[in-house]
């Protein structure tokens, strides 16, 4: 095919870093590019499509939400809510991630259980706490608009509107959402004063006596992999999807650019504030089997945790806006 599938890491060097920061800092370089799948590589009229879908509330069966309900560019492409609602005014069972930097993240939702973004895309459509339709009756509700059969047919000669292709703009679209460029990025390019010295400070807590970076480790800050971190939940998480006991309440660590904007936290909403998950890892999680062992206790000062905290805020990208596309009539 075409596209290769590229995930360019940048390789620079820093001759001016010293020490053990230096060290830390050349894990969290940002990709050069998106890499896309070799049977879905981008296209503009695909991504095109694709946004005008995740904006489109025919996708609903009550034509009242859309995509963007739950993930909300100015709420980190989340809901802000623990629960958000769908169509039919009920409460979804976990908390929206965001749809941020889903590029590089294989599976997607909390347990892990689509394997890539165009099967994931179905999920929310035929669930019937969220969109509630079947892909049969999106089909025919787009078809009856004429703009939307001439870009299918014109972004996919051979075959035009269908389940499949559909799911493929979405996906497209999805893998183009990238954090904006943050000022810890501008950090670990070099510029010494792009943020605080408290966030540093609390940096340099995050990959050392708080082992956070055992899991949210590189650029987008996660591992791609499941763990129990001691929440209070009935939720079983990934174990619903391995039907391993070992797996139990372990969920997929989230990456975390943005975070700032992505309150409330973890799959059941249940923290509110980024010091108060902070606290959390130093308590170590309620001890149970399934508890990680890479959840280990550690002692934190209250300035220490203002540290992690404008850490974690310097993650955020600025100045980014979002336009809303067009929909056709
Ligand atoms: C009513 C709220 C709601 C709507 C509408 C909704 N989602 Fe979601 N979305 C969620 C929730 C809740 C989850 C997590 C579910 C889980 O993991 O079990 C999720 C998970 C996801 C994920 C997985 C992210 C990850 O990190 O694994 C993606 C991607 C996604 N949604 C995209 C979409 C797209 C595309 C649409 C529109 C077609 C959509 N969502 C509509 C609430 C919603
Ligand atoms: C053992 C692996 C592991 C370690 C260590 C770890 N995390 Fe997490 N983190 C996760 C997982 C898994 C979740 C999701 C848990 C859930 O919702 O049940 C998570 C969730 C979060 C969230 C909420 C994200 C969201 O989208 O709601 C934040 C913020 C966070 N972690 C920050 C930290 C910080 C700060 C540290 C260090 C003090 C840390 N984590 C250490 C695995 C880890």
């Amino acid at each position: 095919m075409r596209l290769k599938i590229v995930l360019a890491m940048a390789l620079l060097v820093f001759p001016a870093l010293s020490g053990a920061e230096a060290d830390d800092r050349e894990h969290y370089h940002r990709p050069a590019t998106i890499p896309f799948p070799a049977d879905n590589p981008y296209s503009l009229p695909k991504a095109t499509l694709g946004k005008m879908l995740f904006f489109e509330p025919r996708l609903s069966a009550g034509t009242n939400i859309t995509c963007m309900s739950c993930h909300n560019p100015s709420l980190g492409w989340e809901s802000g809510q623990a629960r958000a609602v769908g169509t039919t005014g009920q409460p979804t069972g976990r908390k929206s991630p965001t749809t941020l930097n889903l590029a590089w993240t294989e599976p997607l939702f909390w347990d892990g259980r689509a394997t890539n973004l165009e099967e994931q895309a179905r999920g929310p459509i035929e669930h019937p706490v969220e969109m509630n339709m079947a892909m049969e009756d999106v089909i025919a509700r787009l078809a009856e608009v004429d703009a939307y059969v001439e870009m299918f047919d014109a972004a996919f000669p051979d075959e035009g509107m269908t389940d499949e292709t559909i799911l493929k703009t979405i996906a497209t679209f999805e893998r183009t959402l990238v954090s904006g460029l943050a000022p810890f990025d501008r950090w670990v390019e070099g510029e010494e004063d792009a943020i605080s010295d408290s966030a540093k400070r609390g940096f340099e807590l995050f990959n050392g006596k708080a082992h956070c970076a055992d899991c949210h480790t590189g650029w987008n800050f996660t591992d791609d992999l499941f763990h129990d971190i001691g929440l209070p939940t009935d939720d079983i998480g990934r174990e619903g999807v391995t039907g391993t006991p070992a797996d139990r309440f372990a969920f997929k660590t989230p990456g975390l650019r943005d975070i700032a904007l992505r309150k409330p936290y973890m799959h059941n909403g249940m923290m509110t504030t980024l010091d108060v998950v902070i606290r959390h890892y130093a308590g170590g999680g309620m001890p149970r089997d399934s508890l990680s062992p890479l959840m280990r206790p550690f002692t934190v000062s209250e300035e220490e945790i203002r540290d992690m905290v404008a850490f974690l805020n310097s993650l955020s990208g600025e100045g980014q806006t979002v336009a809303l596309p067009t929909l056709p009539n």
